[in-house]
């Protein structure tokens, strides 16, 4: 892993805990059918699901679209594919493939419904990609795009300079980490029409967004981890995400030796 690739690496290589963490966190919730709701989803619909991380989004759709309708659920990581086929060797609703570099292996205009949930944020070459869900959409059909903008997230009790120095630290994980403003200007100049922009904020004061950062966290590559995580910086609700920290710099460094 460097730096340079570390966006795209730490998905191609997870460890048995960080599937596990996924298969937890990835899973298909009541949310998901209004989350969903743009796609327009019917009995017979064909649906990409690009990154589909776990498959569990994918299998939900299953459910909807039903037997006369298809879901290809595609990703980079080949241990979420594997999984997932196997949960589903016997759907001939669902099946799962991977990707790795910018062709999908679907025929052209193969689906008439593609979902792309927080994946557009890792892909090398966003526009690569757009012309390649306009190759496997058919002409009239739906693309939704899900992804965050990490600029716009604000962390109380860490404060504006904090959470930037927190967010900086994180960057090396995503290709583009502000993805969510530029979505638009990326779909007209790809050649999309009708193009809709939405924007959900919300207000977390359960502590579940700790979760995100927690997981964000271990992904901090270890020469900028430690920018986050001095002593005195570290407000009580982020203990948990600094021991993350380090335990990741620990794992990192045995995978380094590892590598020789
Ligand atoms: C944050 S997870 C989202 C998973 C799923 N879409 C969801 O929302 O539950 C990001 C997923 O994108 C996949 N991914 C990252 N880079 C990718 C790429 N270049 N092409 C395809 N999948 C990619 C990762 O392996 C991971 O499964």
């Amino acid at each position: 892993m460097t730096q340079d690739t570390f966006y795209t690496d730490h998905w191609r290589q997870i460890d048995d805990e960080r599937v596990a963490r996924y298969e937890r966190m990835f899973v298909w919730r009541e949310g998901h059918a209004t989350l969903l709701a743009p796609l327009d989803l019917r009995a017979g619909s064909r649906v990409l699901d690009y990154g589909c991380g776990p498959g569990f989004v994918a299998e939900g759709m299953a459910g909807i679209v039903g037997a006369t309708g298809r879901i290809f659920g595609v990703d980079l990581n080949a241990r979420f594919v594997e999984n997932a086929s196997r949960r589903n060797s016997e759907s001939e609703i669902v099946s799962f493939h991977q990707v790795d570099g910018n062709r999908i292996p679907l025929a052209d205009a193969c689906v008439d419904r593609l979902l792309c949930k927080n994946v557009l944020e890792y892909v090398p070459d966003v526009q690569a990609t757009l012309a390649e869900f306009r190759r496997v959409l058919e002409p009239g059909g739906r693309l939704l795009l899900i992804d965050s903008d990490w600029g716009f997230v604000a962390v109380e009790p860490w404060g504006r300079e904090r959470t930037k120095r927190f967010f900086d630290a994180a960057a090396p994980a995503f290709r583009e980490p502000e993805i969510g403003r530029k979505l638009r200007s990326h779909l007209l100049d790809a050649g999309f029409d009708h193009v809709d922009v939405r924007v959900q904020a919300g207000v977390d004061i359960e502590g579940g967004s700790l979760l995100v950062l927690r997981n964000m966290a271990t992904r901090c590559p270890p020469p900028r981890s430690t920018r986050c995580l001095t002593k005195r910086q570290r407000p009580s609700t982020t203990t948990a995400t600094c021991s993350a920290c380090r335990s990741f710099s620990r794992r990192e460094s045995g995978l380094r030796s590892a590598a020789g």
